[in-house]
């Protein structure tokens, strides 16, 4: 795992950013997988930024969402299929037919899970995958508790997903109770990973997915047994790491490490 620490949330997504860009400038028909929620809004920026400068083609780009709610139209405001055309579609070019969230309204979610997981690999898997984590240290929806070698399923919602979740909605009755998300399984298959987190209120859930056991009670802590993730944390979001200076030191001195 390489871990980066910025100053900023601004200067964790431009360096997101820059880890998204460099995929697809060495592969511009890169499978991509994204994500939702707060976190990856200021990346979003930056990539559209990047690409109404120019510099960032998405044209032959495939892209697969971790997850959406069940019960969920394509069209509700809190859908993930809305987020994703508000904050990121809606402004760059990759393709239509080459743009996978996962369906909320299946009317068969066995048969539905097992053709997206079919589908990614049909494209070729993901190249990089870009993560979030929960509060209670889940990626995507695979909550606490979730097999590690999950693979894209219905999961039911942890209390405090729903009450993290709750700001988004009218209230905490409204927010679904069930996801269909991603496996850990499936997103341990990308090639590369990026996490992104920002803020004191993810520290303990940091911490522990980087220097806590890998165990599924802390479904991020899985990626300690990937072979290509990096974390980008704010000094917040880092603040209860225990070798925060070790992992400081090694970015003061890359330029030096032997190769
Ligand atoms: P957030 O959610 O980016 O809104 O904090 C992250 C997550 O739950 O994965």
């Amino acid at each position: 795992m390489e871990i980066i620490i910025k100053d900023t949330y601004e200067q964790v997504s431009c360096a997101a950013a820059d880890v998204v860009a460099a995929t697809l400038h060495t592969k511009p028909n890169a499978v991509l997988g994204l994500a939702t929620g707060s976190t990856p809004l200021g990346l979003y920026k930056e990539l559209i930024r990047m690409h109404q400068e120019g510099t960032l083609d998405f044209a032959q780009v495939t892209s697969f969402n971790l997850d959406e709610y069940v019960g969920l139209s394509r069209r509700h405001p809190q859908s993930y299929h809305r987020f994703m055309h508000e904050h990121l579609f809606a402004h760059v070019n990759i393709p239509e037919p080459n743009r996978h969230v996962p369906s909320g309204t299946s009317d068969n979610y066995r048969e539905y899970c097992r053709w997206y997981e079919a589908r990614i690999e049909e494209c070729g898997g993901i190249d990089l995958q870009v993560l979030g984590i929960g509060g209670d240290g889940h990626i995507a929806f695979n909550e606490p508790g979730s097999s590690l070698g999950s693979r894209t399923r219905i999961k039911t919602l942890a209390k405090q997903t729903l009450e993290d979740n709750a700001r988004f909605f009218e209230s905490a009755d409204d927010v679904p109770r069930y996801a269909i998300t991603m496996g850990v399984g499936t997103i341990l298959e990308s090639r590369r990973i990026v996490l992104i987190a920002n803020g004191e209120n993810k520290a303990e859930a940091v911490a522990d997915a980087i220097e806590g056991p890998v165990t599924s009670m802390c479904t991020a802590s899985a990626l300690q047994m990937h072979r290509d993730t990096i974390v980008i944390l704010d000094r917040g979001a880092a603040s209860k790491l225990k070798m925060i200076d070790y992992y400081e030191w090694i970015q003061a001195n890359q330029q030096d490490a032997p190769r």
